[in-house]
């Protein structure tokens, strides 16, 4: 048995990925604040383990490491909302975050740390589909938005190159737009869902209009969960020491098409607003998933699927505010 230490445990990807270990017969510690995440995320078992921890205070961290063989690094404030309106937390919690988890690897058990990065690194790439060696940037240093995706640069390089992590392995994944039921509503694909519910009188009407950051033209490559854990379950298998591997879905779509798609499930036809698109937001993301595809992964699920399940997920759980 794998003694596995998730933090970010209660969020998205974390809860998911916590219910698959579990149920693969891992022991299994969730380290989380539960800032976005949730308890109820996860459902109680015996091999489960939950710290009710800040990842920003060290002892904190050395407490969840005891017996410990393998990391999944996942606690970080996600979601573009926050970006813009509290970088320096974006900041404190990513940085501080990776550090303290480095100090405290030091005479721990820690074979293996695997790293959640982000497609954010990439920030507007020279080359669309985009694979791990495209360099990394920041793009302009005094717009907020890069707090996060600076913060994955540093946490990549902390990782790579700390003295404490030599004697590990080390994996980091770049995931690019994971979605699916319970994500948070601070993405494209639950503001969509609400615009729509809301501008349709509840679905009770036909149609309606939206409006949208950009024009609509601008394209996202959308994995659901399922296939993003199969990922990172074989990331914990197959993965190399001191490789970064993209993770996502290489299907791009546009916004306007991803709004069809939604629409046309909900039996509504919304007409489109279109704005400017925040400052820093990038036109194209596309991954090349060549890599982690020759460790033998496939993405299973269909964007319609994928997107059935999210959307019932969302419409049953919409808040009336
Ligand atoms: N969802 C995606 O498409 C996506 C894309 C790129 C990168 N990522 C990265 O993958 C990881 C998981 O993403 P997610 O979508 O599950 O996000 P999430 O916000 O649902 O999960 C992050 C978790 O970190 C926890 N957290 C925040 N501050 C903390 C602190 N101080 N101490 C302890 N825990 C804290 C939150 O409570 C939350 O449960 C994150 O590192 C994120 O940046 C996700």
């Amino acid at each position: 048995m794998t003694n596995i230490l998730v933090t970010g445990g209660t969020g998205f990807l974390g809860s998911n990925l916590v219910k698959r270990l579990v149920k693969e017969k891992n022991n299994v510690t969730v380290f989380d604040n539960n800032f976005r995440g949730s308890i109820q995320n996860i459902e109680n078992n015996k091999n489960l383990k939950l710290i009710n921890g800040d990842i920003r205070i060290l002892n904190q961290v050395k407490n969840s490491l005891k017996n410990i063989d393998v990391i999944f690094h996942l606690a970080f404030i996600n979601g573009t909302k926050y970006f813009y309106e509290n970088p320096s937390l974006v900041m404190d919690v990513g940085i501080k975050g990776m550090l303290n988890l480095l100090d405290a690897v030091k005479d721990s058990s820690v074979k293996k740390i695997i790293l959640a990065s982000s497609s954010e690194v990439y920030q507007t790439p020279k080359q669309i589909p985009t694979d791990e060696n495209i360099e990394c940037i920041i793009p302009d240093i005094k717009n907020p938005r890069f707090s996060y995706g600076g913060s994955k640069i540093i946490n990549e390089l902390l990782l790579m190159h700390n003295e404490n992590a030599k004697l590990i392995d080390k994996i980091i994944f770049r995931p690019h737009n994971v979605y699916g039921p319970n994500m948070g509503w601070e993405h494209v694909i639950p503001e969509i869902i609400k615009k729509i519910f809301f501008a349709t009188n509840y679905l009770k009407n036909k149609s309606g209009s939206i409006e949208i950051q950009g024009s609509g033209n601008e394209t996202r490559s959308f994995c659901y969960i399922e296939d993003a854990i199969d990922s990172l379950l074989l990331l914990n298998s197959q993965g190399k020491n001191n490789e970064i591997y993209n993770i996502g879905n290489d299907n791009e779509i546009s916004i306007r098409e991803l709004i069809n798609y939604i629409q046309e499930y909900l039996s509504v036809e919304v007409s489109i607003i279109t704005n400017n698109l925040s400052k820093g937001s990038t036109k194209r993301r596309n991954p090349n998933l060549k890599k982690i595809k020759n460790l033998g992964f496939k993405n299973k699920i269909n964007i319609e699927d994928g997107l059935k399940k999210t959307i019932d997920w969302y419409i049953k759980n919409i808040k009336y505010d």
